[in-house]
């Protein structure tokens, strides 16, 4: 079981996001537990305000220190587990299926969403573990950015596949990009399945699934070739493709 606890300023986000499919069902049956949490709750002053205006000017607001501290006290009283608190931001280290497996890990994660121009620098010095960007662009908030972490972490949560297997060969789990699949009908239109997947010898399909895989990630992903360890038979296979 691994525990999220969001914090946001707009956590009304999530609902439907976490309301459906394999994600509803794992925290249906426990193996995922969410719970949001709104910051303005923190907020003192009578307007409930977590942004104010930037020190030595400029545009935008900026994301006060004070709610975020008080909501991360409170809700980290009980903290007996393994957790860790993230700040989703464009300016962190970019996510990637290794980072998901790492913090897959952990017992709690306690993520913190930005908004406006971006939080107070002091949340980020004192108050945070770990800071995680989804890619070089930028979003209006931390919301949408967080949800895509819940989501690749969770898959990789025992008993949340149905089919475990499914971990195993998919796309950059071994740095490789994954075999193309297909199902029924055989032919469409003339847009034919390969053969060798409608022969039912296993040891051709696994070669043949093997070889596509490598095409694959050669044609349109070398850099992750270069962070794989390839076997003899694969390498022999890679040299194939490349003679092709
Ligand atoms: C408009 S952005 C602030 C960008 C900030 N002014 C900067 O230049 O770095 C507001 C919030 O959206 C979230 N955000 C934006 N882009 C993101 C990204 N690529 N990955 C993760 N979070 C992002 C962060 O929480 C950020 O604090």
């Amino acid at each position: 079981m691994i525990k999220f606890d969001i914090l946001s300023i707009f956590p009304e986000m999530f609902s439907s996001p976490l309301s459906f499919s394999l994600l509803k069902k794992a925290r249906e049956k426990g193996i995922i537990n969410i719970s949001l949490y709104d910051i303005r709750d923190w907020a003192d002053d009578k307007h409930k305000m977590t942004d104010d205006a930037p020190y030595g000017g400029g545009c935008g607001m900026v994301m006060k220190l004070e709610p975020v501290e008080k909501a991360l006290s409170a809700i980290r009283m009980d903290d007996r587990e393994d957790s860790t608190v993230i700040l989703m931001t464009p300016q962190g280290e970019v996510f990637n299926q290794q980072i998901a497996a790492e913090l897959c890990g952990k017992q709690r994660i306690i993520i913190l969403c930005g908004r406006y121009e971006g939080v107070d620098e002091r949340i980020r010095e004192h108050l945070v573990d770990r800071e995680i960007s989804i890619g070089d662009y930028i979003l209006t908030g931390g919301e949408l950015a967080a949800m895509v972490l819940i989501d690749a972490v969770s898959r990789l949560v025992p008993d949340f596949l149905g089919n475990p297997d499914s971990k195993i060969s998919e796309t950059f789990s071994q740095n490789l990009l994954e075999y193309p699949q297909y199902t029924r009908p055989a032919d469409y239109k003339g847009w034919k399945v390969p053969d060798v997947l409608l022969c039912g010898n296993h040891a051709e399909i696994e070669r043949w699934r093997k070889k596509e895989s490598l095409r694959k990630t050669y044609q349109r992903r070398p850099d992750l070739l270069k962070k794989t360890r390839l076997s003899a038979e694969e390498g022999k296979i890679l040299n194939e493709i490349k003679e092709e």
